[in-house]
């Protein structure tokens, strides 16, 4: 999501959205926040407000209201912190300015609908997505709303997010699920961003099929939900790679049939090596006496990166098999090598993407049916009034065995 506001801010579709935005009331806090006159005479909320690069607080701002007759305002009940999230306090997406409420997801109860809004009613529970769709656009007509040009990842980023007692959501009809009252707040977080990320940028780009080889670099929140995702499709092989050895351990809880931390292999071992032991190894065990005219060259038929740094995708394009495909999931932040003297030959597809969030009504049939089971990548919780706490725990990931916390609100 961090590389959308790059794109954004570079065809000015940022502007667009902010001047849309603006003509009715400021929906950043600073300049309410600095009055204490003003706060005393209007409705406030508690949010998490980004004060600049490295700077940020839980604090009293304006209470979120609806200012479009397609808005509606909803009362959190949970919310997350992603890692896009740390990504904006590092001051690395130049789209966030200082006042802006943090967060793009969140689980909650619409308090208020404007007069455009008929498929929520004040009462409803319901699911909000990271993505803002208006459904009436070139792009969203395309089914890529990642695009939208009146919205796509615009919460916690060009318009207040959810990381607050409530966050308003413009286009509510095409941007928020009803959610189902079988589906804890818990499992129902995860659909807001990571699974639909993992899903769709990873596994369904890279077109995972029955019986293939599989490696996922990346074992955060967004690698879990590719690993979670990829099994729908039977993959034989699914090899999670990562520097972080708890992360690994919940990897093969949750269906990675080998871990590979990068950081452990002998000098003399490549990856490709140690990936192509793994697949033969498969075989061996099958029982088979391997046929060399149907033996695969070495590499896995899908590599999905799942970090953004230059390192992990060039692990991608040194395991690929012919035939093979990568999906680069990661928000990378500086120039990438591309190896196409090694790879034209090969056969080889690469895909990227900014998730769209238009498979999020078939994943929340998923996890009705109760086979996924998505909460488990929580480790901690905490009270909405902690979030500044939730920050540093979620900051220092590797040290505190952390994955993806849960913020009741
Ligand atoms: N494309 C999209 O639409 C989209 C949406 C959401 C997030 N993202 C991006 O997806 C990526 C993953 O998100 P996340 O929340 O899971 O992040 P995360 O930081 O929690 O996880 C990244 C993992 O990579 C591991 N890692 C770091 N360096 C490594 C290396 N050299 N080799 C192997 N492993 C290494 C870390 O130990 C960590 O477990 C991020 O770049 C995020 O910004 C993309
Ligand atoms: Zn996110
Ligand atoms: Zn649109």
């Amino acid at each position: 999501m961090l590389r959308f506001s790059f794109i954004r801010s570079a065809t000015g579709l940022a502007s667009t959205c902010s001047r849309r935005i603006t003509t009715t009331t400021p929906t950043t806090t600073p300049s309410f926040s600095s009055s204490s006159l003003f706060l005393r005479t209007m409705a406030t909320m508690k949010a998490l407000v980004y004060e600049g690069p490295g700077k940020r607080s839980w604090k009293p701002v304006p209470k979120a209201e609806v200012l479009e007759p397609t808005d509606a305002v909803v009362k959190l009940t949970s919310t997350t912190i992603c890692g896009t999230d740390l990504h904006i306090l590092k001051g690395d997406v130049p789209s966030v300015t200082p006042g802006r409420i943090l967060g793009h997801e969140g689980v909650g109860i619409v308090e208020s609908v404007g007069s455009g809004v008929s498929a929520f009613k004040p009462g409803d529970r319901v699911l909000i997505s990271c993505i803002t769709a208006c459904g009436k656009c070139l792009y969203c007509a395309r089914n890529l709303q990642a695009h939208c040009l009146n919205g796509g990842w615009i919460l916690g980023n060009d318009i207040d997010g959810t990381q607050a007692e409530y966050v308003r959501i413009p286009f509510a009809d095409t941007s928020l699920y009803q959610a189902p009252k079988s589906l804890a707040d818990e499992s129902l977080l995860m659909l807001s961003d990571a699974l639909p990320t993992g899903y769709e940028v990873g596994v369904q780009s890279a077109k995972i099929r029955p019986g293939e080889s599989v490696a996922i670099v990346g074992a955060g929140p967004v690698g879990m939900a590719v690993l979670i995702t990829a099994q729908f499709f039977s993959p034989a092989t699914i090899i999670m790679i990562d520097t972080d050895d708890s992360r690994l351990a919940v990897a093969k809880k949750l269906g990675a049939t080998h871990i590979i931390n990068p950081s452990k292999l002998a000098a003399s071992t490549t990856m490709m090596d140690t990936v192509t032991s793994i697949i033969s190894e498969a075989d061996i065990a099958s029982g088979e006496v391997p046929n060399k005219n149907m033996t695969a060259k070495p590499g896995v038929d899908v590599a999905i990166e799942c970090v953004g740094v230059p390192q992990t995708f060039a692990t991608c394009q040194a395991i690929i098999a012919p035939g093979g495909r990568i999906a680069n999931v990661g928000v990378h932040g500086t120039k990438v090598d591309l190896q196409l003297q090694e790879l034209w030959i090969k056969n080889v597809t690469i895909t990227t993407g900014l998730v769209s969030a238009n498979t999020t009504a078939m994943l929340l049939q998923v996890l009705r049916g109760g086979k996924l089971k998505p909460e488990s990548l929580i480790t901690h919780r905490f009270k909405l009034d902690d979030i500044e706490k939730a920050y540093e725990i979620f900051g220092n990931a590797a040290r505190e065995h952390a994955i993806k916390t849960y913020i009741e609100a």
